[in-house]
């Protein structure tokens, strides 16, 4: 199981004074070196935390792999196609939510991301589709050509029972034998944590975690470096 960090929060951090620091460029370089396997970052229509200098920046410098989050809307799809990450992930976008909130429906919207996917691919950018972990979803973004699927791991990070917490891992477990078979990709994110992770990390089959908020507000008390190393040790636990 690869880890991508998530590092839209100190771009947070740095926006919150309108200020140059912390700036997320060198945080990825640091992420890298303690052993990150990719960089993710999500160009928000609004703008709250990454901007587009940081995207540039982050594909001329890093060199692990850059994964954008971005709503499938004109603006993002064109500067994704001329930055060129390894990997666009299609999320669905709400001005006023906090983060994320829920997976895409890819039956709701199957035409315009069809043709979504099709941009991408011919400026050779991989995509993932964020969804939940449910079969219908599944299939159509095979359908589609999605080549990975990003599976929605909120329930599962927001169980408050052990045997809630169980039983979504259980659906997670079967959405991801199923996307395999039909030859995607399977990554998963959303609320991953130091806790977590320790019983996530049983699916061995996802290809990659994409972790952000909790290793950046763990990087706050005891440093970027040490606050990934600690995940890496906790992910590769074999
Ligand atoms: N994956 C996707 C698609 C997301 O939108 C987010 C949140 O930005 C994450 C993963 C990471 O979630 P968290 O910050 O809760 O670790």
């Amino acid at each position: 199981m690869r880890f991508a960090l998530n590092i839209d929060h100190i771009a947070t951090l740095r926006n919150a004074r309108a200020a140059t620091q912390p700036d997320p460029i060198t945080v990825a370089l640091i992420a890298e070196q303690a052993g990150v396997d990719g960089i993710v970052v999500h160009l928000r229509e609004d703008r709250r935390h990454i901007n587009e200098r940081d995207v540039r920046l982050l594909r001329e410098i890093i060199t692990t792999k850059l994964d954008l989050e971005m709503a499938a809307v004109d603006e993002i799809i064109k500067i994704a196609c001329d930055v060129g990450p390894e990997l666009a992930t299609i999320v669905p976008e709400r001005r006023k939510e906090l983060t994320t909130e829920g997976g895409v429906n890819v039956l709701d919207d199957i035409s315009h991301l069809k043709e979504t996917i099709i941009d991408l691919h011919n400026a050779e950018i991989e995509v993932s589709l964020f969804i939940e972990p449910d079969i219908e979803q599944i299939n159509a973004s095979a359908e589609i050509e999605a080549d990975f699927i990003e599976i929605h791991t909120g329930v599962f990070s927001n169980a408050i029972s052990e045997e809630e917490q169980y039983d979504e891992l259980e659906k997670i477990r079967l959405a991801t034998r199923h996307a395999k078979k039909l030859g995607l990709g399977v990554n998963a994110g959303h609320g991953l944590d130091y806790q977590n992770i320790k019983i996530f990390r049983e699916l061995t089959d996802i290809d990659e975690v994409s972790i952000g908020h909790s290793v950046i507000a763990r990087a706050a008390i005891v440093g970027i470096d040490r606050a990934v190393r600690e995940m890496i040790r906790l992910i590769d636990y074999r």
